[in-house]
């Protein structure tokens, strides 16, 4: 198969951060996605329906029509029943994430002690509004490697008993482990797969030196759960969905004695899953991973526009300037072998 017309996708788990970057990073976005989750780890987080309201008409402004952002919350300790009702009545919001406190960039309003938001589950469970995980245990003494499988062990495998009817998004899965435990789970339960991880190993954080722009959070595995995770996304299994997990951090940011975590891919987020798909022989898997199996977990209509890529090599710039600020894209410099063709009706 040398193209393929799919539905237009989503995309399940996207950071697009504010202001210049904001205006930088969501054409790339736009031109492939219909709708994304919008990740609500800015700086101050956004807490309350109206932080989300407001966050909302500033991707929109920039975004355009095409695009619908699906709005978060950031849980935090002091998160309420009363927030969680709000937020479902105001139509616009459609999940809650967890960081745990310091897990990850801009987490340290996360959560602090799972064991207090009980109340706050129940009553996402009641209104019936997803709850969105970063799994990754912050104990420094827990090798970074098995931070995810210490999560999943610790606390995640008991949450779908605890909470039935709660819907529960394991967000960007790294190991073989969590696409078992999603194979294994309740229905309420599904997964995001990121580009990355389907595609690199942790290999690629020391190809000839360290490699600041491989290293996100969680931080790649190894092969075996690469294949994993390749096996999980082309199985057909609509519990397995796309979630970019596109972090933009200025490079200098990056190329830094503590540079932070966070892969760019949104410039060619869905020609990176084709190329991934493609190499598993799986195209036809594509649509249903891309553009079905996640909007159908959360409730969505699917979208009718269509979106044509092609076997075609791309040249990816090394660097992108947004309005000033450097951001150094996944294959900077290199290529990917499929394109995207068009976009229609
Ligand atoms: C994300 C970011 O930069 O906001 N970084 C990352 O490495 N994935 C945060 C996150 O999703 O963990
Ligand atoms: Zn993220």
């Amino acid at each position: 198969m040398d193209q393929i017309t799919i539905r237009m996708p989503d995309d399940f788990h996207l950071h697009v951060r504010d202001g210049a970057m904001l205006e930088g990073v969501i054409h790339h976005t736009v031109a492939r996605f219909a709708r994304a989750i919008i990740m609500p780890n800015l700086k101050p987080p956004v807490v309350t329906v109206s932080d989300a309201a407001l966050y909302r008409e500033r991707i929109q402004k920039v975004a355009g029509n095409a695009f619908e952002p699906l709005m978060t919350l950031y849980l935090t300790d002091q998160t309420n029943p009363q927030t969680i009702e709000a937020a479902k009545k105001s139509g616009f919001i459609h999940g809650v994430k967890l960081y745990p406190s310091g897990a990850t960039t801009n987490s340290d309003a996360g959560v602090r002690e799972l064991a207090g938001m009980d109340s706050v589950f129940r009553a996402m469970e009641e209104v019936d509004l997803p709850l969105l995980i970063h799994a990754e245990v912050t104990d420094p003494s827990i090798d970074i490697f098995a931070r995810e499988t210490v999560f999943l062990d610790r606390f995640l495998r008991k949450l779908p008993e605890k909470f039935p009817r709660l819907r529960i998004v394991f967000e960007h899965i790294t190991t073989a482990a969590g696409a078992e435990f999603v194979t294994g789970a309740p229905p309420t339960v599904a997964a995001t797969i990121t580009p990355h991880h389907l595609l690199l190993n942790r290999n690629a954080l020391f190809v000839g030196g360290i490699r600041p722009h491989n290293y996100c959070l969680p931080v790649l595995k190894k092969e075996t759960d690469r294949l994993a995770l390749m096996e999980a996304a082309t199985s057909g299994n609509p519990r397995f969905f796309a979630g970019t997990d596109s972090a933009p951090h200025e490079k200098s940011t990056k190329e830094n004695a503590c540079g932070c975590a966070g892969i760019y891919n949104a410039h060619a987020a869905v020609e990176l899953y084709a190329e991934a798909f493609d190499s598993m022989g799986a195209l036809d898997k594509l649509e249903g991973f891309m553009s079905e199996s996640g909007a159908r977990f959360y409730g969505l209509p699917l979208n009718n526009r269509k979106l044509k890529l092609i076997r075609k090599n791309q040249i990816i710039p090394a660097a992108y300037n947004f309005a000033g600020l450097s951001v150094v894209p996944m294959r900077s410099g290199e290529t990917i072998s499929w394109s995207i063709e068009d976009a229609f009706e």
